[in-house]
């Protein structure tokens, strides 16, 4: 395959994935495997940037978040999953590409000042931390990719990586780094149950390993259209909290019968998260099959092949680059 069709992109471990990732991420990774030659990596470098005080955490969500991926759809014969930290190249062109990258330029990183100014329990003035977006970079760069599949707040970090590659061909007077293209991923249109946005911090999710049984009694809870106060009232879909779920995961053919339903106010909230309940039953019962077939072993074997793909060309590059820049 031409170095053109190579995909690169990343997740940190920082947790199980739910329905958010799911339909904001994975659901991408899945179509793109098909057509492109995928690297997709656990970032666990990256979650060490602010996890360093108690980096325990981080390795045992690693296996998790495999986990999470093969039972979502992530087939490891088409596509090569690795674990960033496995690869030492990322941390030698880490290094190379921080010794071309202006501090402004990582001190103006929206995502930067956003994350220190947020996370006010935990010291991001680090050197780490600020280098983020280079160790990025680095990830990206690595595999000379065609494009890099990320939602909308990490594209300060793509533009930096292609103002690195710019930066560092324009000083060694070569084309080394093609310049990765942006591969927007469209927004997750699911809010959380409780109608805030989805995140784990929030507790308002639906994680893509929970057990039905536990699913079900937070679906009953769920946040609908708050405007309806009876069952005879009529409802809107089109603001109802509940609906964008059944757009995404009930059988398209079922959706006409639930729109009417709720605006003739034939059907009560309670029918509507009774077809909701048996559409993720659906969904989710062939996940959790993979997700139970994906053993600690099965895992291991997993980032092992995956390791090795990434690594030869982890080494080529290095080798090229070391080359051109006289070391
Ligand atoms: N920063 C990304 C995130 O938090 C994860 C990531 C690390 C990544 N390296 C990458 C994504 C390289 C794409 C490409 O989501």
């Amino acid at each position: 395959m031409s170095h053109n069709q190579r995909i690169v992109s990343g997740m940190r471990p920082t947790g199980p994935l739910h329905l958010g990732h799911y339909f904001g991420v994975i659901a991408n990774w899945i179509k793109l495997q098909e057509a492109y030659d995928c690297f997709f990596f656990v970032a666990d470098w990256h979650a060490l940037t602010s996890e360093y005080a108690d980096p325990t955490r981080i390795k045992g969500f690693v296996p998790g978040l495999v986990k999470d991926w093969v039972a979502a759809g992530l087939d490891p014969d088409k596509c090569a999953i690795f674990q960033q930290s496995q690869i030492k190249e990322h941390a030698e062109l880490f290094l190379y590409l921080s010794m071309y990258t202006p501090l402004g330029w990582l001190e103006r990183c929206p995502t930067f000042k956003e994350m220190n100014a947020e996370l006010t329990q935990k010291d991001l003035n680090t050197h780490g931390f600020l280098g983020y977006p280079v160790l990025m970079a680095a990830d990206i760069l690595m595999y000379k990719p065609k494009a890099v599949p990320v939602g909308k707040d990490q594209l300060p970090h793509l533009e930096l990586a292609r103002e690195i590659a710019r930066r560092f061909n324009h000083l060694t007077s070569s084309e080394f780094f093609p310049e990765p293209a942006d591969m927007l991923t469209e927004e997750c249109k699911l809010n959380g149950l409780d109608g805030r946005k989805m995140s784990k911090s929030y507790g308002n999710s639906i994680k893509l390993s929970e057990p039905l049984d536990e699913i079900i009694p937070k679906i009953k809870g769920m946040k609908t259209d708050e405007s309806r106060l009876r069952k005879s009232d009529p409802g809107d879909p089109a603001v109802c909290n509940l609906y964008p779920y059944h757009k995404l995961i009930t059988d398209p053919a079922r959706l006409p019968e639930i729109q009417e339903g709720c605006k003739n106010a034939t059907w009560g909230c309670v029918d509507c998260k009774k077809v909701l309940i048996e559409s993720l039953e659906r969904f989710l019962t062939p996940l959790h099959e993979r997700r139970a077939a994906c053993t600690d072993e099965r895992v291991a074997e997993i980032l092992a092949a995956g390791n090795k793909k990434a690594r030869e060309y982890a080494a080529a590059t290095m080798a090229d680059l070391r080359a051109l820049v006289n070391f």
